[in-house]
């Protein structure tokens, strides 16, 4: 019988130490101290041994059990600790987690890129109220009510009361260059602002027509600003804008608040002005409106006629991000469609 617990003990530590998981201790735990263990039924026989056998076998099995009992816990010490420091163990290697962050939409991105560079050229930034006075967007900028150039803008009215007094009425803005008379009424020239702000026009939608949209108008006045000074302007901002030289041109055309007025052209980002399908072969895109202020504008603000010159131009902002990133479809903006705003 001593042999027979010597041999389970002698199992018991070779299997112990060979032990390489939690499962695998318990299992060895089970086989050798458990309810059906092999030295559970030697426990169990010492009652029908002579008392001087009993005497030298139930210490030596009790001892031995003990003994096991310790080896296994202490081998089940040692692996949870290799466990823990597998745990800690930081694989420098293993690729990250990739944490989704907000970000800015392309809209708003592009507005900052704006805003950026001409307060870097000295400029201000203005602001104006969406829902507007029919005076400050059409009135004041020369564009009585009966004025034709009034049709050129389609125009969302949030209150026009039949017999109303001219100039009562109340808009959805149409266009920045409202902003114009706002801001002279309180300051006096020499200034520079840029407007930029959202816009609505009543008019169907389509791939290059929102009724919500964006411009950012630009107003210089002083006693000697020239057209010249315009086109410098315009030319350093496009071309930093678009990282490209940039090349601007104007051809004559009517805004009822600038004399002379211009339809303002810039060279084509995507061939560089050797003409291509976008810019249909002539090497130039038409991004805006702009001319030299009218003397109406001025006296509206309050200003003398005659003291002042200054020049003012509008651009639509979905236009230029639509450039900047070959977006073909001005709709996108507004969508509300993650998979677009992500790639930004
Ligand atoms: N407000 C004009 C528009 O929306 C653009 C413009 C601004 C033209 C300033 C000339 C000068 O069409």
């Amino acid at each position: 019988m001593k042999e027979q617990i010597q041999k389970i003990k002698d199992n018991a530590v070779e299997q112990i130490s060979d032990a390489d998981t939690l499962e695998v201790i318990e299992e060895i735990r089970v086989s050798y101290l458990g309810k059906k263990s092999a030295f559970n039924e030697i426990l169990k026989g010492l009652k029908d041994l002579s008392p001087e056998e009993k005497k030298k076998i139930g210490p030596l099995a009790n001892d031995t059990k003990k003994e096991i009992q310790h080896l296994i816990d202490d081998k089940k010490l040692a692996l949870e600790s290799v466990i823990d420091e597998k745990k800690e163990w930081i694989d420098v290697t293993a690729p990250g987690h990739k944490h989704a962050h907000g970000h800015l939409h392309p809209l708003s991105i592009v507005q900052r890129d704006i805003e950026d560079t001409f307060t870097s050229m000295g400029f201000e930034i203005a602001d104006g109220p969406d829902i507007e006075s029919e005076s400050y967007n059409f009135d004041a900028i020369n564009m009585p009510d009966d004025h034709p150039g009034r049709d050129m803008q389609d125009t969302f009215w949030i209150s026009r009361e039949d017999g109303r007094k001219k100039g009562t009425g109340t808009v959805m803005r149409t266009q920045t260059s409202g902003v114009q008379v706002r801001y002279m009424e309180k300051h006096k020239p020499p200034f520079r602002i840029i407007v930029p702000g959202r816009v609505f026009r009543n008019e169907a939608t389509d791939a290059s027509h929102e009724h919500t949209f964006h411009q950012f108008e630009a107003l210089v006045v002083g006693e000697d600003v020239s057209v010249a000074n315009f086109l410098y302007i315009a030319e350093t901002f496009f071309s930093e804008f678009f990282g490209q030289e940039i090349k601007a041109r104007l051809r004559p055309s009517y805004f009822p608040f600038v004399e002379p007025g211009f339809e303002f052209d810039i060279s084509c980002t995507n061939c560089g002005g050797k003409g291509c399908s976008t810019c249909s072969r002539t090497g130039w895109i038409e991004v805006g409106g702009a001319g030299m202020v009218h003397q109406n504008v001025f006296e509206a603000a309050g200003y003398d006629r005659d003291v002042y010159q200054g020049f003012a131009w509008g651009f639509g902002l979905e236009r230029l991000a639509m450039m900047k990133y070959k977006i073909n479809d001005i709709r996108l903006f507004h969508s509300g469609d993650v998979r677009f705003t992500k790639q930004f």
